[in-house]
Order: structure tokens, then C-alpha cells, then sequence
């Protein structure tokens, strides 16, 4: 096509005056012949689903524009404020998308001669969840979900560990529906809530936590509060897990808990895995979050690991306190004296007069120290005290050892020996070190020195009553409120 368009281009008239010698030159407005595109049919809004394939012809077969006089119209699109996973080539939009959204879609025509026309539109993403609102009865509406993405973290908190697979709202949605689902094991009447459970700080009142078919676990469940918090990046009281998310499906796997063991003929992961993708909850719920159906051990890890990344507590008598005052050793002024002076004792290493719990359990996250090079004393085994475990150096945060109430979480340390805080203040207070040998050289040879400083044997911290008190007092302060009610982490089936 060739058009020729007069912009730019020009007349001269000259007008002779009187022999002046001078002339007048006279450009006239430009002059175009192309009359722009202008909109025919405009396109109405459409509706997309996540996951779901879109597919959209911006042109309507080439009736949303039209042009007088007869130009190719080039199109093109854009999208605003994201395009969602969706593209466009030409006017055809496909892709799938993978979020919740109302997408501005601009479609521009253009003659290629300086003329252009645009059409808006709006794609409104949404969510095929029929069955998730059916089975949930409400419990889970998935656009409008509770946010777990962005909680309210004190600013002197200042460890972060997670992994790469930062808490999603989608993700931890998914994640709290697998915690809870007791479909994850054999005889569907184990889920991870049986052994770590809200009201008790995400552990459990047992000292061994019962699983499938009379099944019990070895040693006491860890409380999940607060897991991305932390330097520590091993998982369970040995370290065995690598990462947060490689201990997710170990539960699964294991032949007392879950069930899935492929062992003693128990059908093994993979079956669990046939078995969840002939729910169809799990199908929405899949294709909400990864924008298929398919379910794979690492997406089960990243999902359940988003929902226990995302259980925080962050709202103790000690956050009140230590935000108001610039670091741990100053006096908080919410605090009584008793709990002033406790603080000082877990802040101070023994050779100075206090009892050095901060060079394990380091606040103000109060997590394990990656650098335990060694067990904490605490070595008999949960199921036969007569056998010792050296292999125990994590621990969970010290935070919300004890209910709001005061009342315990279930028993602390891996074997759940100690019930109260006195009887675990009289542990590091005085360590009991075997007298037989070679039980005594293996312990002495096992512990972290750090408990041994004092080179004393047995070794000791010399902490008097009153001073049992006082830490006692300060490690209640560590107990916040809102992680033990909160419906975002609780059980939506
Ligand atoms: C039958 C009881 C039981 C079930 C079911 C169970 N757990 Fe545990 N959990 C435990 C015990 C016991 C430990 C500590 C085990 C150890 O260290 O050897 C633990 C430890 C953990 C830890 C490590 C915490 C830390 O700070 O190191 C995480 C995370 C965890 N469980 C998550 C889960 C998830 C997710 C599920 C469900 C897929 C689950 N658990 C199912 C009992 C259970
Ligand atoms: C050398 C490092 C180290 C020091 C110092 C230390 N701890 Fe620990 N602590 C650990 C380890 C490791 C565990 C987990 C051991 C286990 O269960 O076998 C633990 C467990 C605990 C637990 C149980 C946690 C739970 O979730 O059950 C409490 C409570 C505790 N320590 C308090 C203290 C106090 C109070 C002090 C100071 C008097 C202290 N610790 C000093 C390493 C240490």
C-alpha cells in the first residue's frame, strides 16, 4: 500500500513586491489524507481462571477496529498492572493465570501511518474452588484468604532463614490443608496436628506422640513456633532434616507416624501421592497454587513448609519490653525485678555470676545456635532411659515454652524429661554426669564444653534459689498469646 501523507513537505509561493528584494515564504498546515482507526465493536470483559488455559482473540476476528480508509492495522496489547502468566502475540492472548486479579488489558491499533485507535478491557482472574468451598465449609474461601505473607515482625529481629520458599498466602493455605488433613496417613487417622497441636504450641502433651496403628514416635515433638526465625538451618532435635522443607515429607515417610514407609509392606510416598490427587479438593487447591493438578513430593514441602514457616509469635511480655529499650541487656521497663534480674542471669556467662544461656539459645529469636558442638547433658532416650542419645544439639526457640496461663506445653528437651522450668534450671545448674564408666567418658566426651566452662565435676553453675526463681521468671516472659487462638493456623476441616 503506498499513501502519500503531506506532513513536512511544503509550497513555495513568492510574491514579487516592488523590487524589495525580499520574499515572503508561506508554509500552510500540513495536510494528511489518513483518516485513523477508530473502535467498531469494542470488547467486552472476559473471565479467566488460575491455572486454567486462557485463550482470547483482543481482535474479535478483526471487527474491534475498523478502518476508512482500508489500512492493515497492526495490533498490539498490553497488560496492567501484571500480566498474570498471560501473553500476547498479535492480538491473541493465551497463557494461564496465576493469580487472583483484575488485568487491564489496552489493545492498539495502528495504520502505520500515524493512526491509532485503542480499546480497553479487563480479564478478571478467578479461582475454580467449588469443592474447597463445599468440604470447608466456608473455613477456606480462596479469594479471600487470611494473610500469611506479611506478618508483623519486631524490627530488632533480625535472623531469617527461609530457605528460598518465602511464605505465599496460596502456599500456606495449601500447607495448613495438608497439616490438618488426616488423609496424609495410612488408616486416615494421623495428621500433623495429632502430634503438634495449636493449643499446645504446635507439640504435644505425650511425651511420645502416638501415630498409625499403635505407632509412636522416639522422641517428644518440637514445638513449630517461629522456624524461619533462626541460624540453625537442620531440622529435628538430631539435625537430620537439611532444611525446613526436607523435613516436611519425612513425617509422612516414617513407619510410625504417617505411615508411608514402603516398608513391612506399607504402601510407600509415591502412593500417598496417587492417593491426594484423587481428591478433588486437592486438585483445586494444587492447581490454585502451581497452576496444575499435579502433586510431587517437593511441592508438598514447599507448601507445608510456607504454613509452618508462617506459625509466628512475636507478642511476649520480652517483645513489650525489649521494644522499648535498645538492647538485650538493658533494663525492660515492663519487667518486675525478679524478671529483670533473671534476664541478667540468662545474659551473663557463668564465669561472671549468671548461668549463660544466651550462647546456646540466642535472643532475641532465642533459637539453637548452629555451633553446638556437642549434646546439652539431656541423654537418655524418651523410650529407655537405660540407652544414651549424644546426637541432640537443636532445640526449638525457647519462646512459648509455657501456655499464656503458665501452664507447659508438654514436657521439654527430646526425651521430655523435664516437666518444669525448676527441674531444667537444675540441670544446667548442676549436670549430672554419669559415674560409671565407659557411660562417662562417652558423656564427657559428647557434651558441648561450653557447659563444662567451669572445669568443675560435676560441672555446675552455683545459681541459689532465689536466682532459680528469677530465670524461671524471665523464660515465662517469652510466651506471646495470639499464636495459640489465631483461626489462620487452625484446624479448617
Ligand atoms: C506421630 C507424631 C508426629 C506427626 C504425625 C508429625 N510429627 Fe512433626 N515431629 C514429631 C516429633 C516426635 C518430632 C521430633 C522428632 C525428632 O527430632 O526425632 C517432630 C519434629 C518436627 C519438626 C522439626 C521442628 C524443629 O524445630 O526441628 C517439624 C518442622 C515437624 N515435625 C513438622 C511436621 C509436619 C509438617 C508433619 C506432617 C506432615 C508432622 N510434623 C507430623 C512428631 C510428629
Ligand atoms: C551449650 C548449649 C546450651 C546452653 C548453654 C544451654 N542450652 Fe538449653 N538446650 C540446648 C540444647 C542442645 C537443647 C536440646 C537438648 C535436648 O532436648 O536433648 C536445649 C534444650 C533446652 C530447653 C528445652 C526446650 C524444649 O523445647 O523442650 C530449655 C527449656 C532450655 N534448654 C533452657 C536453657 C536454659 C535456661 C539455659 C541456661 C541455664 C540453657 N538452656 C543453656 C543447649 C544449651
Amino acid at each position: 500500500m503506498f499513501k502519500r501523507i503531506l506532513i513536512g513537505s511544503s509550497v513555495l509561493i513568492l510574491a514579487s513586491c516592488g523590487g524589495s528584494g525580499g520574499g515572503n515564504v508561506v508554509t500552510p498546515p500540513p495536510v494528511s489524507t489518513n483518516q485513523a482507526p477508530v473502535v467498531g465493536a469494542a470488547n467486552a470483559d472476559q473471565n479467566g481462571q488460575v491455572g486454567f488455559d486462557f485463550n482470547y482473540d483482543a481482535s474479535q476476528g478483526n471487527t474491534t477496529f475498523s478502518d476508512a480508509d482500508g489500512d492493515a492495522l497492526t495490533i498490539s496489547v498490553t497488560f496492567n498492572p501484571t500480566n498474570v502468566g498471560l501473553s500476547a502475540n498479535g492480538a491473541t492472548i493465551t497463557g494461564k493465570p496465576s493469580r487472583l486479579t483484575d488485568v487491564t488489558v489496552t489493545v492498539t491499533a495502528n495504520d502505520g501511518n500515524g493512526g491509532t485507535a485503542t480499546d480497553t478491557f479487563v480479564i478478571a482472574v478467578g479461582v475454580d474452588q467449588n469443592t474447597v468451598l463445599a468440604k470447608f465449609g466456608g473455613n477456606i474461601d480462596l479469594t479471600n484468604l487470611p494473610s500469611y505473607d506479611n506478618p508483623t515482625i519486631p524490627s530488632y529481629i533480625t535472623k531469617l532463614n527461609d530457605n528460598g520458599n518465602p511464605v505465599t498466602d496460596a502456599g500456606a493455605i495449601l500447607g495448613r490443608v495438608l497439616f490438618y488433613d488426616t488423609a496424609l496417613s495410612i488408616d486416615d487417622t494421623v495428621s500433623c496436628s495429632t502430634c503438634h497441636i495449636q493449643a499446645q504450641g504446635f507439640s504435644d502433651i505425650d511425651v511420645l506422640s502416638g501415630g498409625v496403628l499403635g505407632g509412636e514416635t522416639r522422641r517428644h515433638s518440637m514445638r513449630l513456633i517461629n522456624t524461619q526465625y533462626a541460624n540453625e538451618i537442620n531440622f529435628f532435635w538430631d539435625e537430620r532434616a537439611l532444611s525446613h522443607e526436607d523435613q516436611e515429607t519425612m513425617p509422612m515417610q516414617d513407619f510410625n507416624e504417617h505411615g508411608f514407609s514402603g516398608t513391612n509392606g506399607r504402601p510407600n510416598l509415591d502412593d500417598l501421592i496417587t492417593k491426594l490427587e484423587a481428591l478433588e479438593y486437592y486438585q483445586e487447591l494444587f492447581r490454585f497454587v502451581f497452576l496444575d493438578t499435579n502433586i510431587t513430593e517437593e511441592r508438598l514441602q514447599i507448601a507445608l513448609a510456607q504454613f509452618t514457616k508462617s506459625i509466628v509469635s512475636f507478642d511476649a511480655k520480652y517483645d513489650t519490653g525489649r521494644a522499648q529499650v535498645s538492647s538485650d541487656t538493658a533494663s525492660f521497663p515492663n519487667f518486675t525485678a525478679a524478671e529483670n534480674a533473671g534476664k541478667d542471669l540468662f545474659f551473663t556467662p557463668p564465669p561472671r555470676g549468671g548461668a549463660g544461656c544466651f550462647r546456646c539459645h540466642g535472643a532475641p529469636e532465642f533459637d539453637i545456635t548452629p555451633n553446638m558442638n556437642g549434646h546439652n547433658g539431656i541423654v537418655a532416650e524418651a523410650a529407655d532411659p537405660t540407652l544414651s542419645d549424644f546426637t541432640n544439639t537443636r532445640a526449638p526457640t525457647l519462646r512459648d515454652l509455657v501456655k499464656p496461663d503458665g501452664s507447659p506445653n508438654g514436657q521439654m528437651m527430646h526425651n521430655g524429661s523435664k516437666t518444669t522450668f525448676r527441674e531444667v534450671i537444675d540441670h544446667y545448674n548442676n549436670i549430672p554426669v554419669p559415674a560409671a564408666e565407659p557411660a562417662r567418658t562417652n558423656f564427657l566426651n559428647t557434651i558441648d564444653l561450653r557447659l563444662l566452662m567451669r572445669s568443675a565435676t560435676p560441672p555446675g553453675l552455683n545459681l541459689s534459689d532465689a536466682e532459680k526463681d528469677q530465670l524461671e521468671a524471665f523464660l515465662r516472659t517469652l510466651t506471646g498469646a495470639n499464636v495459640y487462638t489465631d483461626p489462620k493456623w487452625s484446624n479448617p476441616f
